[in-house]
C-alpha cells in the first residue's frame, strides 16, 4: 500500500484534529506547532518531584516495535507512564506473530484486551497506515518509524529540539547529511521543516545515499560535506543504515569518515553557534568523531530528553481529540 495515498484524511478528524499520527506529509503547520507548544507545557512534568500527570489514566498503550529499538521504545514507554497509561510491551520475535499469527489478528487480540493506543515500529513502510485502516475506530496508532517511509515523533522531537535554541525557524539554514536515501528521519525532517518554513533546507551525501528525486521535495544538493554545511545554523548527521543496504553502496566506513564524517575541523565551517544533532544511535569514527558527538555544539542527549515531552504532547493531542476535550496545557 502507498502510504501517501492513505494519509490524507486518516490521520486528522473533520476539525483537522489528530486522531493517529502517522506521518508530517499534508500536516498543516499550526498543527505542528500546537504538538511544540504542547510539548514546551509538558517538559516540566520531568522536574516535578512526582513525575506525573494525571491525564491518560485508565488508558492502555501497546508497545508494538516489530524492528529494534531502544530509545524510541523506551522514551514512548516513559511519556505514557508519566501521563499515567497503562503500558504493554511486546516482544514481537517471541510473540505470536513468530509462531505464524497474521499481523491482524494480534491486532484483534489487542483489542479485544480494551488496548486504546498502539505505538507501532515496523520495517515496511506503510505498516502504520496499513494498522490504521483496520483497527477498530476508537484505537489510536502513532508511527514510531516505518520502513525507509517516516518516523514522525523523532523529526517533531528535532523540530522542538530546535526550536528551543533558535526560536524560529523562517531565518534558519539546516544541513542533513548522511544516508538520506534509506532513512525514514530524513524524510520526515524534511516534510517538517519546509512546513515550519526554514529557509533553507540542504542535504549532504555521496550520489549513491540520496534518492533520486530528492529535489523534488525542495532541498539543495550538496557532496561535498564542507561546501554543504557553510554557513549553516544545524547539522543533522544521520546513521548510515547498513541494515537496509542490499548492495555496496560506499567504499568503506573508513572511506566514509574521510568524506562525510563530521570533525571539529569540518566544524568550523558552520556558523559558530551551529548545533549538531543525531537520532541516534551513533556511530563514532563513521558518521562523526567523538569530540563533535560529545562536544559544545552537540544537542544529542537533548534530543533524547525532548522525545519525551514531546510523546507525551502527542499522546494526549491524541487521546484529547477522541474524548472530544482539550488536552491539558
Ligand atoms: C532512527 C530510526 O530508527 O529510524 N533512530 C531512532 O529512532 N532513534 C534512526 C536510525 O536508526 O538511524
Amino acid at each position: 500500500m502507498d502510504p501517501k495515498k492513505a494519509s490524507g484524511k486518516l490521520q486528522t478528524d473533520s476539525n483537522g484534529r489528530l486522531r493517529h499520527f502517522l506521518t508530517i506529509e499534508g500536516l498543516k503547520s499550526d498543527l505542528l506547532t500546537e504538538i511544540l507548544d504542547t510539548a514546551e507545557s509538558f517538559s516540566s512534568v520531568a522536574e516535578q518531584a512526582i513525575k506525573k500527570v494525571p491525564l491518560l489514566r485508565g488508558v492502555t498503550v501497546a508497545n508494538l516495535f516489530f524492528e529494534a529499538s531502544t530509545r524510541t521504545r523506551t522514551t514512548f514507554e516513559v511519556a505514557a507512564k508519566r501521563l499515567s497509561a497503562d503500558v504493554l510491551n511486546l516482544n514481537i520475535n517471541t510473540s505470536a506473530t513468530s509462531k505464524g499469527e497474521s499481523l491482524l489478528d494480534t491486532l484483534r487480540n489487542l483489542e479485544a484486551m480494551n488496548c486504546d493506543m498502539f505505538v507501532v515500529r515496523h520495517n515496511n513502510s506503510g505498516a502504520a497506515h496499513f494498522i490504521a485502516q483496520h483497527v477498530a475506530p476508537h484505537l489510536r496508532i502513532i508511527n514510531a518509524g516505518d520502513g525507509r517511509h517516516a518516523h514522525p515523533t523523532q523529526a517533531m522531537l528535532d523540530m522542538f529540539t530546535i526550536r528551543r535554541h533558535k526560536k524560529e525557524f523562517n531565518n534558519l539554514r539546516i544541513a542533513i547529511v548522511g544516508d538520506v536515501m534509506h532513512s525514514r528521519v530524513a524524510r520526515s525532517q524534511i516534510h517538517a521543516l519546509s512546513t515550519l518554513g526554514a529557509a533553507e533546507i540542504r542535504v549532504v551525501a555521496p550520489k549513491t545515499l540520496l534518492p533520486r528525486d530528492v529535489q523534488k521535495l525542495g532541498v539543495h544538493v550538496y557532496h561535498d560535506l564542507c561546501e554543504g554545511i557553510k554557513d549553516v545554523d544545524v547539522i543533522i548527521m544521520l546513521r548510515l543504515q547498513r541494515e537496509r543496504m542490499t548492495s555496496a553502496f560506499l567504499p568503506s566506513e573508513h572511506e566514509y569518515f574521510h568524506l562525510y564524517g563530521l570533525t571539529e575541523e569540518k566544524l568550523q565551517f558552520a556558523k559558530p553557534d551551529v548545533m549538531v544533532m543525531h537520532p541516534g544511535p551513533i556511530n563514532r569514527g563513521v558518521e562523526m568523531d567523538s569530540k563533535v558527538a560529545d562536544g559544545t555544539h552537540s544537542v544529542i542527549l537533548e534530543q533524547v530528553t525532548n522525545g519525551i515531552a514531546v510523546r507525551m504532547a502527542i499522546m494526549a493531542m491524541i487521546m484529547g481529540n477522541r474524548h472530544g476535550q482539550e488536552h491539558a496545557s
